[in-house]
């Protein structure tokens, strides 16, 4: 059987999805909506596809199994909605909303329509990073601090819209939330986060009103104590993404998706990537598709993820320690 896909959005990152999609098996890129009508253009040219300026025509239109919605995250309206209530699976890029209360509310109706769903956090289709939690679970013993960073550049240009707060959400919602889905990943579950924030690197930057340099600290259920820390002020080729992971009998030291090493005692272990993450999370949500399982990363996940850059938000708004979960509202 083929499965017949369509996507929300024609930039960046459904372009990478697009890439790898195109290469799988029993799978059909079949329409591209944008509302920049000329890039769902482009895009179709290249995949054949038709194409679309607004999404609920493209679904009422074409017999779509599935979509990809890879939009910023300001431009979430109902497209989970619409998309569940006709049947149709979807998969959704990080970070899923800018609200608690609209990503609850995709939550509700793909539990409701019981569609599939699978959120882009890729860094947990990382083989090394996936190699280094499974020692973690048989050898590490109690996790005791968790150390995260994004520490990089501005994404796009003085025009973009990860620059202005009321866009993207800032930097520890768009971008950092990949860390702290690593930390729940390989950490489990949050308590309690409290949140310093700051514009100093980039204030004199057009258009840039989210912080530049976050301390966000996280107590884990399990009383572990971490960190993320974050900047977008980091000097050309000055930058560092990863995470370092202590529990009693080992330490993770993961780089980027690409490497990790494990030390426990004397011994050092190196693992590198021998995978790309954005094509294995693309095809298992395929293959859970075609086979009827359950997906690796369901919308659930991508609500908790997010109620933690909810709750750093708010802690630097107030001073305050906030408590997880949030309050349902
Ligand atoms: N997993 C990753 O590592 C990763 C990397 C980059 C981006 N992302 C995520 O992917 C999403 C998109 O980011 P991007 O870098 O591709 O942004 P982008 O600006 O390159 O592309 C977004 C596209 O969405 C279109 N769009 C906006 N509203 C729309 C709507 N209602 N219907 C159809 N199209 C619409 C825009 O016209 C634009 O072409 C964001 O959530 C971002 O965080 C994830």
């Amino acid at each position: 059987m083929v499965l017949k896909v369509g996507f929300i959005g024609a930039g960046g990152m459904a372009r990478n999805h697009m890439k790898r999609i195109s290469t799988m098996p029993n799978v059909e890129i079949s329409a591209i909506c944008d509302v920049a009508i000329e890039k769902a253009r482009e895009a179709g040219r290249i995949y054949h596809a038709s194409v679309y300026s607004d999404f609920h025509d493209m679904i009422d239109k074409e017999d779509l199994d599935a979509v990809w919605i890879a939009i910023p995250p300001f431009a979430h309206s109902d497209e989970v909605e619409y998309a569940a209530e006709r049947g149709v699976h979807c998969f959704i890029e990080k970070p899923i909303a800018l609200t608690l209360e609209k990503a609850r509310e995709m939550e509700r109706a793909a539990k409701k329509y019981k569609i599939k769903t699978m959120v882009g956090y890729h860094w947990r289709q990382s083989q090394p990073i996936r190699r280094g939690k499974d020692l973690l679970a048989r050898e590490g013993g109690p996790i005791g601090l968790v150390a995260g960073f994004w520490w990089g550049g501005i994404a796009g240009g003085p025009d973009h819209w990860w620059r202005r707060r009321e866009l993207s959400g800032g930097q520890v919602l768009e971008q950092t939330t990949h860390i702290f889905d690593l930390c729940r990943f390989l950490a489990g579950e949050v308590k309690r986060v409290y949140a310093e924030f700051a514009t100093i690197l980039n204030a004199d930057e057009p258009n840039f009103t989210v912080e530049d340099v976050s301390v966000v600290t996280l107590r884990f259920r399990s009383g572990a104590v971490g960190f993320v820390t974050g900047t977008s002020g980091a000097k050309p080729n000055g930058g560092f993404v990863g995470l370092r992971l202590f529990a009693r009998n080992l330490q993770l030291n993961i780089d980027g998706t690409d490497r990790i090493c494990v030390f426990k005692d004397r011994e050092r272990l190196e693992f590198t990537s021998i995978g790309d993450p954005v094509y294995d999370e693309d095809k298992k949500f395929l293959d859970a598709i075609s086979m009827d399982l359950p997906t690796e990363t369901p919308i659930s996940e991508g609500v908790k993820s997010l109620e933690i850059s909810i709750a750093a938000i708010k802690s630097a708004e107030t001073g305050r320690t906030i408590e997880l979960p949030l309050p349902v509202s």
